[in-house]
């Protein structure tokens, strides 16, 4: 026999599954109640006062929830009273007509009659729709509030550049390849041809990873100063020909200020084959310069130094504002250096097992921010990073 259970717990989930249970402990009991005697019997049973099973869910469910329970236990207990009720009047009427059908009485079906109606004049067969409404009404949302909004994003300037520089090289052929933002010194110095201990390193203020002296110096971490590791990565997977470019986040230990930020990006570029010569880092260079920058833009190359190539060059643009006369921008130069180049340094050729004598190659890297900065106009490079709708709005 059903009785009204203690609960532990008083989570929506626990009253779902016992009032799962006492529905269907009452849907049984009400098929049972086929006479008077019976149905007296369901109805004491249930909604009897003092101790029927409805009055035991007030007492054991609704005054045993906690506070913060109370509200939904409060409204599943006003639909059980409906359906209780329900159920027990549905009862009632049901065993009348079944005397009726099969009983001698002949007013028994004008009794039937009445008994229906005045079920209905009660409120029967509407109790539960009312319960049902009332707990809807009270939870109903308020149509007339303002939703919140959800504004389209756009994409951030920075990434915004840089796909326009992808677009610029894979046109040219060459494919896109991707590599840690967590090195090792090998790949972020060594295979570049900066020996351990090297003044050529003091030029990348390094971010190391903490507590890797264990480690032998090849295998400890750091955060990638530059995008040139995955030169050395590709080159490890993919034998020759190569066109790759690879675009990312590096880092620095840099103290923040308008030009400078210990987090920024870059775009390497590295071609190699048989017989490529000077002439077509220049060439591909200056093509890509143009397409960015308009077909009146000029490059010009001047000697520099980096480990892995050799010779190096540093690459700038006429002035895309002014054309070359001098404005704020160029600082009055006429010019605007934007990348570091050069032909792969055979040593570093050494590293990856390729043949030097048989191939050569060029490479290229240049700082996503400082494009940005100039195609936007924007003058200080923290403003990319600081998360501020003000700014990052005019990008929309
Ligand atoms: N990795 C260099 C830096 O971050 C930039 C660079 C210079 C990349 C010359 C190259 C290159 O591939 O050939 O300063």
């Amino acid at each position: 026999m059903y009785c009204i259970p203690r609960l532990e717990y008083f989570t929506p989930e626990a009253i779902d599954a016992a009032v799962k249970e006492l529905l269907a402990a009452l849907d049984d009991e009400a098929r049972a109640a086929i006479d008077a005697v019976a149905c007296e019997h369901f109805r004491n049973r249930w909604l009897a006062r003092k101790n029927g099973l409805l009055t035991q869910v007030n007492d054991l469910w609704l005054k045993a929830a906690p506070g913060p329970d109370k509200r939904y236990v409060g409204i599943v207990f006003k639909v059980l009273k409906a359906k209780i009720e329900e159920a027990v009047e549905l009862a009632e009427i049901n065993m009348l007509s079944l005397e009726a059908e099969f009983g001698e009485e002949q007013d028994l079906d004008r009794r039937v009659t009445k008994s229906i109606a005045d079920w209905r004049a009660r409120g029967g067969g509407q109790t539960l729709d009312s319960a049902l409404a009332s707990r809807l009404k009270s939870e109903t949302l308020d149509i007339s509030l303002p939703g919140i909004e959800r504004p389209l994003g756009v994409r951030h300037p920075v990434l915004r550049t840089l796909d326009e520089l992808i677009s610029v090289f894979v046109k040219m052929g060459y494919s896109i390849a991707e590599g840690p933002e967590v090195e090792s010194d090998y790949y972020n110095f060594e295979a570049l041809n900066f020996p351990p201990n090297h003044p050529a390193r003091d030029t990348q203020d390094t971010l190391f990873i903490a507590n890797q002296e264990l480690k032998a110096q090849r295998d400890r971490l750091l955060l990638r100063t530059h995008t040139s590791p995955v030169q050395i990565r590709t080159m490890e997977n993919l034998s020759p020909p190569v066109r790759v470019i690879c675009p990312g986040k590096v880092h620095r230990n840099d103290a923040p200020d308008a030009t400078h930020s210990p987090v920024f990006h870059q775009l390497e570029g590295l071609c190699v084959d048989t017989n490529i010569t000077f002439g077509d880092l220049k060439g591909t260079l200056d093509h890509a310069m143009k397409s960015l920058f308009g077909s009146a833009v000029k490059t010009s190359f001047r000697p520099s130094f980096f480990p892995f190539t050799e010779p190096s060059v540093e690459v700038s643009i006429s002035c895309p504002f002014c054309g070359g006369k001098g404005c704020r921008p160029c600082k009055q130069s006429g010019w605007i250096e934007l990348l570091g180049a050069g032909m792969v340094d055979p040593n570093v050729f050494g590293f990856v097992n390729y043949d030097p004598k048989k191939l050569s190659g060029f490479a290229f890297g240049m700082g996503v921010e400082r494009l940005a900065m100039m195609t936007y106009n924007v003058d200080d490079i923290q403003q990319f990073f600081y998360g501020d709708m003000r700014f990052l709005e005019q990008f929309a």
